[in-house]
């Protein structure tokens, strides 16, 4: 693995995990938390549908939330409620783990160098969605996943930690994507070690 040198300072971090999907880096990271691989702790779940990655919340007991996008007239609106259950469960860190929303500049400048991600291509390559077949569509050899930090621009925030993964002849992008994902989930959590590694 390949990482940049940061580091934050020594306070105690209270993570929000925000899903939409199947949770399966939500899991990671609650492991590595449980198993204290970083300092920091995974104090709530949020997604914006009923997503089913909510299972790992419910089983860890870690408070989980909720909130339908669809019931919001704008995107700013939607970020203001997630914003307020990120305040009153006293969170000051932010991860995203496959969640499909596009945070507002409101949001974004609110909780600046406190929001990360992990997309599964080596960024800059293959931003946005359907990374995977990017990769494949593209013809590469080697792909991977990547976690950043996220600023206004899509997929563009520093990069914390890569991994590379080979792409294979044959590979389908259900085959490609499983690869990756392997891999994700040790990325997320060297991600937060190296974040957290004074607290
Ligand atoms: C992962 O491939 C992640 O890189 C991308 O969305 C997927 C989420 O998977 N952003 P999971 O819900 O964590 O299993």
């Amino acid at each position: 693995m390949l990482y940049t040198n940061i580091y934050l300072n020594n306070i105690m971090h209270r993570i929000a995990v925000l899903i939409s999907g199947r949770g399966s880096n939500l899991l990671a990271l609650i492991e590595g938390s449980i198993n204290a691989l970083f300092s920091a702790e995974i104090v709530c779940v949020i997604a914006n549908c009923e997503a089913s990655g909510l299972q790992h919340a419910k089983k860890y007991n870690i408070p989980y939330f909720v909130v339908p996008h669809t019931q919001f007239k704008t995107r700013e609106l939607f970020d203001r409620e997630i914003n307020s259950i990120l305040q009153d469960s006293g969170v000051n860190f932010i991860c995203l783990a496959g969640f499909m929303r596009m945070l507002s500049p409101y949001f974004i400048k609110e909780w600046q160098n406190k929001i990360i991600n992990i997309h599964p291509s080596l960024l800059p390559a293959f931003k946005g969605l359907n990374a995977q077949q990017q990769a494949l569509d593209a013809g590469v050899k080697v792909s991977g996943c990547t976690v950043h930090f996220v600023n206004e621009e899509l997929d563009a925030g520093k990069i914390i930690v890569q991994s590379a993964v080979p792409v294979l002849d044959g590979d389908n992008v259900d085959t490609l994507s499983d690869r990756i994902l392997a891999v994700e989930h040790k990325c997320y959590v060297e991600a937060l070690k190296i974040l957290f590694k004074n607290a």
